[in-house]
């Protein structure tokens, strides 16, 4: 018969929780354990002794809870009681960019150049992911990932994983209600040695700490969760009630410590401009030594009166801006060059370097892009190169030190003579065509290299969508002869799957169902997966529209495809070779008997819609919309949507963060829509223009 725990056990359970994590805040936030392990495990089995006898006893702030539970099918929506906002960010990476920043909220405030200079906080911009925890009396009932700045995704369960985000207040008596907003982020230290131990296993490790950060907290199972090492840095609030704010941001971060979060040293305040040029300054010299990645600067207002005056301009606050750093470039040595087959048998120079520490990883290959590139830059093997890394782009070489180069340097690149005029994969002849940049492959769907790349292509998000079929599944399954055709894919069942290296059964199961699913598509979709070179995923729609149907795709000659708009001389003789291919004609009969279907229509040759002939350009994160939904409903209603601004461009619709092409775009005076403005015309009967 269980008994209810007794006043005695109610206050050892409430005594154990505090002083562990007590012990937690020592360990994970100040980096000072203050007690050995085993005594820490005492303490914890002692309590978990005691809710397991009397669960009456557990509550939500109780260290062992930090397991978390049962893994979800889907995270529950959280409507944000103050919405999460992102921020603008200043495309001038020099102190320029700091000025003008300063000169714009000075402007704004109406101070003129004699009034005094404002206050300034200078902290990290951390590359991670935005999450908000929502304290009530105390106690951590709720964390949430931004979404899209209204309405997030509920991953309590996985926030609760983290030793560094408290699962009470040090604050007596705690507050109401306190939403601590800040990022999840993984230290460099911590990516390194998960990954180590990823590939010891055998497992797949994370491509860099910001995936890893971001993945990790969207796991379904907080079992995955906890096994990932995250971090946590405070940066402001939402909600708050019963909590008397400082009046200052520098004053709030202090006060966000003071209660248990861990806020990052790496900050400071001071008045005008020159604080924020001399931070971004010293933040560059020290970024490579930084433990964790960071995506630039943040300067903000550190008065909050004055950031309740300055206000917002769509989802981003004035009186805020992050500043980035220009892309990181490195030296290093080139010690060989691979050549790589791409998915139309490009040939692709590949530097294979001396591993360099740039832009926050560490790179051990670049690309040269192709041998005119290569030769231009005078690369040669043993040189010092420059390599650059900008973001998420692959790495490339930009150069060469010419007064590092050795004595008795390498010959001047020629991939001819490297390959012995043959496919490094398949062994056919490469063929450099006149006017073309690149060496290829003639061996096509021979060449396994290209094999392999056309079926990752066909699977790939914006084509058939199926996941879980990733590159080395698609080594084994070309190299054991199991599928040589994209049509071969849906031939396969969990049992030939499951046979395979580092396949369970459950992920076997997994992507069968995705390969089935992926049988429902578009025209659109299925033409751009066929990989037809010089087709993207443009071209692949306005062939769609304008056919309605693959056969009649099929049917036409080059004169019918010039016909489509922005189909020119060249895109039109590679649609027509490929299909002049029986064995293109038969893997797509092939598809089709295995059941691909996909709404065809008749023929449109051209496009009615109330957004006909009008051409947009989408920047930035909008509130609502992916910008691919905002693309598609433009389309839908017969707009184009093109990549760059220029003066033929009708609207550009900008969200948060828009950069230098919002720029542009009110530099030449086009008409700057948000989504709202977006909607109007969608819906509106004419475009009123
Ligand atoms: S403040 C007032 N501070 O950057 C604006 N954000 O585009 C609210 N971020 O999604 C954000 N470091 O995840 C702020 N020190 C910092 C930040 C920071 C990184 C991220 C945040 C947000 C994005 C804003």
């Amino acid at each position: 018969m269980p008994t209810i725990a007794t006043p005695e056990q109610f206050r050892r359970a409430a005594a154990l929780r505090a002083e562990i994590e007590r012990h937690n805040h020592a360990y994970y936030v100040l980096d000072a354990p203050t007690i050995p392990d085993a005594e820490y495990d005492r303490l914890f089995e002692e309590l978990r002794g005691l809710e397991r006898e009397h669960p009456e006893l557990l509550t939500a702030d109780s260290p062992t809870q930090r397991v978390g539970g049962a893994p979800l099918d889907q995270f529950a929506p959280v409507r944000h009681a103050v919405p999460m906002l992102s921020i603008e960010t200043e495309t001038d990476t020099t102190p320029d960019g700091a000025r003008a920043f300063d000169a714009r909220v000075r402007k704004k405030l109406g101070l003129g150049p004699d009034d005094p200079e404002i206050d300034y906080a200078a902290e990290l911009k951390f590359d991670g992911l935005a999450i908000s925890l929502r304290y009530e009396d105390g106690v951590l009932v709720c964390g949430a990932t931004r979404g899209d700045g209204e309405t997030g995704e509920d991953v309590t369960q996985n926030v609760r994983t983290i030793g560094q985000i408290p699962l009470r207040l040090q604050a007596d008596p705690p507050p109401a209600v306190l939403e601590v907003r800040g990022e999840v982020y993984m230290r460099r230290d911590d990516f390194e040695r998960y990954n180590e131990r990823q590939r010891a296993v055998g497992k797949a490790p994370l491509v860099n700490p910001r995936n890893g950060a971001a993945g990790s907290i969207r796991q379904l199972d907080p079992a995955l969760t906890r096994q990932r090492p995250l971090s946590f840095f405070a940066y402001g609030v939402g909600e708050v009630r019963g909590f008397e704010l400082p009046s200052t941001h520098g004053e709030l971060l202090d006060a966000l410590g003071d209660i248990g979060f861990p806020v990052c040293a790496e900050r400071t305040v001071g008045c005008g401009a020159p604080t924020l040029v001399s931070f971004h300054a010293s933040i560059a010299a020290r970024r490579d030594t930084l433990p964790f990645d960071i995506d630039g600067v943040v300067y903000k207002v550190n008065r909050r009166d004055l950031q309740a005056q300055l206000g917002f301009r769509n989802r981003d606050p004035n009186w805020a801006v992050a500043h980035k750093y220009p892309a990181q470039e490195r030296s290093t040595i080139l010690r060989g060059i691979d050549i790589q087959v791409g998915r139309t048998g490009k040939l692709t120079p590949v530097a294979k370097l001396e591993p360099v520490f740039v832009g926050g990883v560490t790179v051990t290959n670049a690309t040269l892009h192709n041998e005119d590139e290569t030769r231009r830059k005078d690369v040669r093997i043993g040189d010092t190169v420059v390599v650059r890394r900008a973001g998420d782009v692959i790495p490339e070489v930009v150069g060469v030190d010419l007064s590092k180069r050795p004595s008795d340097p390498g010959p001047p690149f020629d991939l001819r003579a490297m390959l012995g005029g043959r496919c490094p994969v398949c062994g056919s002849a490469i063929a450099r065509e006149e006017g073309e940049a690149d060496w290829r492959c003639s061996g096509g769907l021979f060449c396994p290299a290209q094999r392999k790349q056309a079926l990752l292509h066909f699977a790939s998000r914006r084509a058939m969508d199926i996941e879980g079929l990733g590159d080395k599944l698609v080594d084994q399954l070309v190299d054991n002869a199991i599928v040589g055709t994209p049509a071969d894919l849906y031939k396969l069942g969990v049992l030939a799957l499951a046979n395979l290296e580092r396949m369970a059964d459950k992920s076997a199961g997994n992507l069968v169902d995705a390969i089935e699913a992926s049988k429902r598509t578009t025209l659109a979709r299925f033409i751009f997966a066929l990989g037809i070179r010089n087709v993207g995923e443009k071209t692949a729609k306005d062939l769609a529209r304008h056919f309605g149907s693959i056969d009649a795709l099929m049917a036409a000659d080059e004169a019918r495809l010039q016909q489509v708009p922005d189909v020119g001389p060249i895109v039109a003789s590679s649609v027509a070779q490929f299909f002049a291919e029986p064995h293109n004609r038969e893997v797509i009969e092939q598809l089709r008997a295995a059941g691909l279907t996909w709404e065809e229509g008749a023929p449109q040759e051209t496009v009615a819609g109330r957004l006909a002939g009008k051409t947009f350009v989408l920047t930035g994160t909008l509130p609502v919309l992916t910008r691919d939904e905002a693309g598609a409903l433009i389309e839908a209603a017969g707009g184009k949507v093109s990549g760059s601004v220029s003066k033929k461009t009708d609207f550009v619709v900008a969200g948060a963060e828009a950069g230098s092409k919002l720029d542009k775009a009110q530099r030449l005076g086009i008409t700057i829509l948000d989504e709202a403005g977006l909607r109007a015309l969608l819906d509106s009967d004419t475009t009123g223009v």
